[in-house]
């Protein structure tokens, strides 16, 4: 297949592409900060008026995965504008432009719609309840989506996994501070479904080979706090997991407010595809191969200097 992946550089976007790139030919889409991936790349301001059209005139994908927004949360309550136009309108855009062109477009999502009152183990059908800008424009994203284009794929995700930065996700926050013995904190009281990046992709690569539409879930079946996932961080790489101290979210100073519990339920998705999720262990696994393959270094010799 085709594949087109906006935000080519980022966390799940650069992991995706360097994966799917074995099976299927990848074009990935980002503002320049990779150089000479192992993958055509064009270098395109999503924001910039007529893009989709004109991307999908000239790349002629089957797929489309938008990996592209603005994910950084503080920074979306500081530019709420340009929030919406990453989060909100840019993929209502790409989403009409491919149903006009016959193209499926997944469409990647939050599990932070939700306000965390519930106690957890959100399901599509849950009524989401966003608290931050990030939050709002991302759920505004998934409706304008699904309104655009009947056929398309909307997944509410939560990753870790090695970054073109080295410091995008939540996992080398963790293994960075604890490999230059440096003490940092994990919240106790704020619990997710880490899935390792590159799990994340695979399961929409077969959710689109299943031909699945719709809202899904896609994270892993285990849930944590962000402390015991740091503390799981330590003990794979053999670090001093006595260097992270257990804090409370409610004594932190975030500018944007966060749920507590963001962990969803992956039934519909299990059941659906018809497969097993890979599990926490699996994945963590793998994340430590990567690390003693040279993987990070790989991944950041595409960085522009
Ligand atoms: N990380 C997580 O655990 C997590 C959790 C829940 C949901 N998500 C969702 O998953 C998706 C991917 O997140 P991520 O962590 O991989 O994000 P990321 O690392 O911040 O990557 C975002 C990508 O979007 C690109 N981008 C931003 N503005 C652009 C523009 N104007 N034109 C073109 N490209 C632009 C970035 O390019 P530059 O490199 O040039 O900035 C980058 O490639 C997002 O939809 C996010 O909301 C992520």
């Amino acid at each position: 297949m085709k594949i087109l992946i906006l935000g080519s550089s980022g966390l799940l976007g650069l992991n995706l592409a360097l994966d799917a790139m074995s099976a299927h030919e990848v074009t990935g889409i980002d503002r320049g900060k990779l150089i000479k991936p192992p993958f055509a790349n064009l270098k395109i301001s999503l924001l910039d008026a007529d893009s989709a059209d004109q991307i999908l005139k000239k790349t002629k994908p089957d797929w489309v995965i938008n990996c592209a927004a603005m994910a950084d949360i503080d920074t979306c309550e500081d530019h709420p504008e340009l929030a919406k136009q990453l989060n909100t309108d840019m993929p209502e855009k790409f989403a009409l432009a491919c149903a006009e062109k016959n193209i499926r477009f997944v469409h990647i999502s939050t599990d932070a719609v939700f306000d965390g009152n519930k106690g957890g183990f959100y399901t599509e059908e849950d009524e989401p309840s966003p608290i931050n800008v990030y939050a709002r424009t991302k759920l505004d994203g998934e409706r304008a989506v699904l309104r655009a284009n009947k056929e398309a794929l909307v997944a509410r995700v939560n990753f870790y996994g090695w970054s073109l930065s080295g410091r995008r996700s939540l996992a080398e926050f963790f293994f960075n501070n604890l490999s230059n013995n440096k003490s940092m904190s994990g919240f106790t009281d704020v619990l997710f479904c880490p899935t390792f990046v590159n799990h994340t992709g695979r399961l929409l690569l077969k959710m689109l080979k299943k031909k699945l539409t719709g809202l899904y879930n896609v994270v892993g079946e285990q849930t944590m706090s962000k402390y015991q996932f740091g503390v799981e961080v330590a003990r794979k790489f053999n670090l001093k997991e006595s260097e992270i101290s257990p804090k409370s979210v409610l004594s932190s100073s975030l500018t944007a407010r966060r749920s507590n519990n963001l962990s969803l339920s992956i039934h519909k998705l299990s059941t659906d595809l018809g497969k097993v999720i890979p599990s926490f262990s699996t994945g963590i696994d793998e994340f430590y191969t990567q690390f003693q393959q040279g993987y990070p270094q790989k991944m950041r010799s595409y960085q522009q200097a």
